[in-house]
Parts: structure tokens; sequence; C-alpha cells
């Protein structure tokens, strides 16, 4: 499959991916960033987006006015089509704001099953601000992760350790100052039998304890210089800082948006760096089919995972594909081709008669290869 940019009714266009490409179960990750129900228009001024709302001047890039069951109603239309899309192994990342989410997480639940919710993962978007209102300053918003099935992939992230880390984590040097900790190597439980209630060096487990591995690995741990010794005699495993591939990646993640936007929203792409390596493999397939200035296919194609956008806007369709130019194709990044497909002459009236407008697409006239 080629990478696919469609410029579409987003219902519009998932139905040809499910009716037409034959997609349904082959996507991998879908990542999407709706309008928030916010109630404005988000323009372009002189090449600079904006996002202050009703503003006057500028292209309009989109417009912002579903509100309350209305946008809930959208969404869920577009969210049965993205489960049907999805791989047994997929994962779904949807962006939101505070004040609509907690609404979203109940629509996900329904649709996507409350077992296969992951995170609500907070996403700090800017510094801190002087609001005028009541309430405390809004520097956040959320990230809904749900995958399909109970085995999606993944791919461990790890952060690296910050210098604050480092100090609290891996306070002691040795010698060669090398950065380390140690921890216990008994741990609570007393067991009858077996090779971890037996002595080490002459030394039983504390009372109600057993050793965390078997004395063997206890030996060769020691040969290697792996147990410190305390000086009251208790033997702990060092843990060398320069061995770990950094800490676990939490559920609050701080990606501010880009100070110079080329779209309005548009999101910083290290924030889809993570989610795309950690929910995807190099064979799979990324969707956004709300995808605005392209920052989710542009993070994919870097990142050698196939992609397909959809966008209805063409500002958005504009942006992503002056983004997508500026791939730079190096030892890694060796493919920045895709087909563009415009649907938007299609008129679209709802969801149910989808399959049969599908059918008169003339497809072929519109393929147009950008690159
Ligand atoms: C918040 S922006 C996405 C920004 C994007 N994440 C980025 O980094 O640039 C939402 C996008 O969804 C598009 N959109 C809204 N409703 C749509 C629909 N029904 N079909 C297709 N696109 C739609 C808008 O045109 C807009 O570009």
């Amino acid at each position: 499959m080629n990478n696919l940019l469609l410029q579409s009714e987003n219902i519009i266009g998932l139905n040809y991916l499910l009716n037409d490409l034959d997609l349904s179960g082959k996507i991998d990750l879908v990542y999407i960033d709706p309008p928030f129900a916010t109630g404005s228009n988000f323009t372009i001024t002189n090449g600079r987006a904006t996002t202050i709302s009703n503003s006057k001047n500028g292209k309009i890039a989109y417009s912002d006015k579903l509100k309350g069951e209305d946008f809930i109603d959208f969404l869920r239309q577009r969210l049965i089509l993205l489960k049907e899309l999805l791989s047994d192994k997929g994962s779904i990342y949807l962006h939101i704001d505070y004040k609509i989410g907690h609404y979203v997480k109940v629509l996900m639940d329904d649709i996507f099953g409350i077992d296969n919710f992951r995170n609500d993962i907070t996403r700090i978007k800017c510094n801190p601000k002087n609001f005028d209102r009541i309430g405390y300053g809004n520097i956040k918003d959320m990230i809904l992760f749900y995958s399909k099935t109970k085995n999606p992939i993944w791919n461990e992230p790890r952060e690296s350790y910050s210098e604050k880390d480092i100090d609290v984590l891996f306070p002691k040097k040795n010698s060669d100052g090398r950065r380390y900790t140690t921890v216990p190597i008994h741990a609570p439980g007393e067991t009858q039998n077996g090779n971890s209630n037996k002595p080490f060096k002459g030394k039983l487990p504390p009372v109600g304890r057993h050793w965390r591995v078997d004395i063997e690995t206890l030996e060769k741990w020691d040969k290697s210089g792996l147990i410190e010794w305390s000086q009251t005699g208790n033997p702990r495993k060092i843990i060398y800082e320069d061995e770990r591939e950094g800490k676990r990646v939490q559920d609050i993640w701080e990606f501010k948006d880009p100070q110079y936007p080329s779209y309005p929203t548009e999101k910083n792409q290290d924030l889809l760096n993570l989610i795309i390596k950690t929910s995807s493999n190099q064979d799979s397939i990324v969707l956004d089919c709300f995808c605005g200035s392209g920052t989710t296919l542009k993070a994919a194609n870097e990142l050698g995972r196939k992609w397909i956008g959809i966008d209805k806007s063409d500002e958005a369709v504009k942006a992503t594909i002056n983004r997508l130019k500026n791939i730079k194709e190096d030892l890694f990044v060796t493919n920045k081709t895709y087909d563009f497909i415009n649907l938007t002459k299609m008129e679209f009236n709802s969801a149910e008669n989808m399959l049969s407008q599908n059918e008169n697409i003339p497809i072929e006239n519109e393929l147009e290869l950008i690159l």
C-alpha cells in the first residue's frame, strides 16, 4: 500500500478505506486530534496560524461549531468506523481537552470496552498563564488511549534520566566514578524448601523473607562485584545507572505546542514520535483522519511506518503537502512518496448511505501522484 492523503469529509474517507481499499482490521495505530467543541473558527493570517476564537481576519482553516450531544454523536460515528479499521494488535489515541474529554471517555468506554482502556494521558501543552476567570490555570489537555484487544503492539518506551533523577536514584559513586544504587536481595515471605532460603556466604535471609534469586545467581553476582555488603554485614545488589535504559514513561507528558505553528492547533511532533514508536511497528499503517497539518503523517513517515491522512480542509491539505515536502530522506527515511485523492466533490448526507455513494466515485480520475 502507498502512503495516502485523502481530502475528504472523514466519514466518507473512512468508508472509502473500508469499502474500496479493503482495510478493515489492517490499521495498527490511529491518532486523532478532532476539534474540541470550542465554538471557534481557526484561521490562518498571512501564513501564520492563529487560534483566536472567531477571528475576523485570515482564511478559515476549520470551524469547530458542534457542541454537546451533537459533538459526541459526530465522534461516535467516526469512532465506530475507526474500530472496524483497527487490527487486533491496534491502538487508538484520541487527543481532547479537559472540558469535553470526560464525556468522550464515556463514549470510548462504550465503543472500545472499558477493559481496553489503557491511559488517560495528561499532556502539558503550554507554560502557566494568568487567567482572568475564576479557576486554576489550564496548562494541560488529555489523550485517551485504548487498544482494540488485550494484545496491542507495545514497544516499551523509556525516558532518559534527568540530572536530578540521577542524584536521587543513583546517589552512590564507585572508585571509577560510576553512579549506582543498591537494592535488597531478599523479599517478603519465607520458603520452606528450595534454593532461596539457603545460606548465602553463611548468612540466611532475614526472618520472614527469602532470597530474591537462587544461591548460584547470588554467587555469580558476588564474583562479578555486583553485591555490596553494608557495615552490618547485609548484602545488597548494585545497580549501575549507565546500564539502565532510562526510566519508564509515566502518564504525564510535557510536549508543548509549537511556538510558530504552520496550522492552528498543530501538535508537537515529538508527541507523535513517542506514540508511533510505542504503539506501532515498521510494517504498520498509521491513520489520522483529522490530520490538520500532517504532524502524524510526517512523524510516521520519518519513523518508517506507512500512513493514511484524511482532512476536509483546503488549508490543512496545503499545510500537510508543504510539511511532507520537508521530510529529509536519509539512510533510514527513503520513501516520502504518497498518493493524493480528493473526495470532496462528493456530497455527504449520512453515514448510512455512504456505501451506495462510494460506488459512484470516479476514483481513477481523482488519483494524483504528488511526488
Ligand atoms: C485540531 S485540528 C488537527 C491538527 C493536527 N493534529 C496537527 O498537528 O496539525 C483538526 C482537524 O480536523 C479537521 N476536521 C474537522 N472535522 C472534520 C471532518 N468531519 N472530516 C475531515 N476533517 C475534519 C479540520 O479541518 C482540522 O484540520
